[in-house]
């Protein structure tokens, strides 16, 4: 009944809410995205009750960027927590300070690359370099690949280039911003559903809306998984 593929986002609005969505979903989902909006609100606490309580594996959204001794002592303490991923801004200096927080544990450092929402203006605004988004996300990824990342995440349109780049042998890609077949996209722009995200080379893909807020979590979760095992997912054209 595991599949690990499927990361659902519990951005559900308290820790209540959250345990209630992963009783409800049960064995359908084994993978659980808890987000900065739930960290005041007990994020945490969540974490520690889906994993200990529930065995579920954990990833922390978290998109660390500071100083390298402040990320490196942020990502220490998340580490002393049962975490399996946890996000930082993918500059390399912020990545190599991640990993060396994480020694010693389990913990896995996955690189945001630019975030999805921003396009080519956004970036000019942000004084970053010219060039198309899917050039500078692909060389981010690789530059995040270089100075340790254990993954990426990146949309699935990007998915693709960065699973061609020789650096990115062995390593994670996630995608989010995927939408089941027939789903509505929400404030999504970019969407791929699950086949086409693992057939672009996606390890994991994260999906929130579509199966919380379904009136019926599990066989939402159940299609999911159904669509990641279609021929599709081998075959992006068939
Ligand atoms: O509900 P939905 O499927 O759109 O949720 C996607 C999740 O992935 C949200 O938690 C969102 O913050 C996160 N995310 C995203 N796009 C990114 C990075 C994270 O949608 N580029």
């Amino acid at each position: 009944m595991q599949d690990d593929r499927l990361i659902v986002a519990l951005d559900v609005a308290n820790v209540l809410d959250g345990l209630a969505m992963a009783e409800k979903i049960g064995d359908a989902v084994s993978f659980y995205k808890i987000g900065l909006g739930m960290l005041t609100g007990g994020g945490l606490a969540l974490a520690n009750e889906l994993k200990a309580e529930h065995g579920k594996r954990i990833f922390l959204d978290m998109k660390l960027f500071d100083i390298g001794a402040t990320v490196e002592a942020a990502v220490r303490g998340f580490a002393r927590y049962d975490i399996d991923f946890l996000t930082v801004h993918g500059d390399p200096h912020v990545v190599r300070a991640a990993r060396a927080g994480a020694e010693g544990s389990n913990l896995k450092i996955l690189a945001v690359t630019i975030l999805t929402s921003l396009d080519r203006g956004d970036l000019d605004a942000g004084c970053m370099k010219a060039g198309s988004v899917a050039d500078l996300v692909t060389e981010r990824a690789g530059r995040a690949f270089e100075a340790g990342a254990h993954g990426v995440i990146a949309s699935a349109q990007e998915a693709a280039l960065i699973r061609a780049l020789p650096q990115a042998e062995g390593r994670l890609i996630v995608t989010p911003g995927i939408r089941p077949t027939g789903a509505e996209h929400d404030d999504q722009k970019r969407t791929a559903t699950p086949a086409q995200a693992i057939a672009d080379g996606a390890d994991h893909i994260v999906i929130g809306r579509p199966v919380w807020m379904h009136p019926d979590p599990r066989a939402a979760a159940l299609a999911v998984r159904a669509e990641m095992d279609s021929p599709q997912a081998r075959h992006p054209n068939v």
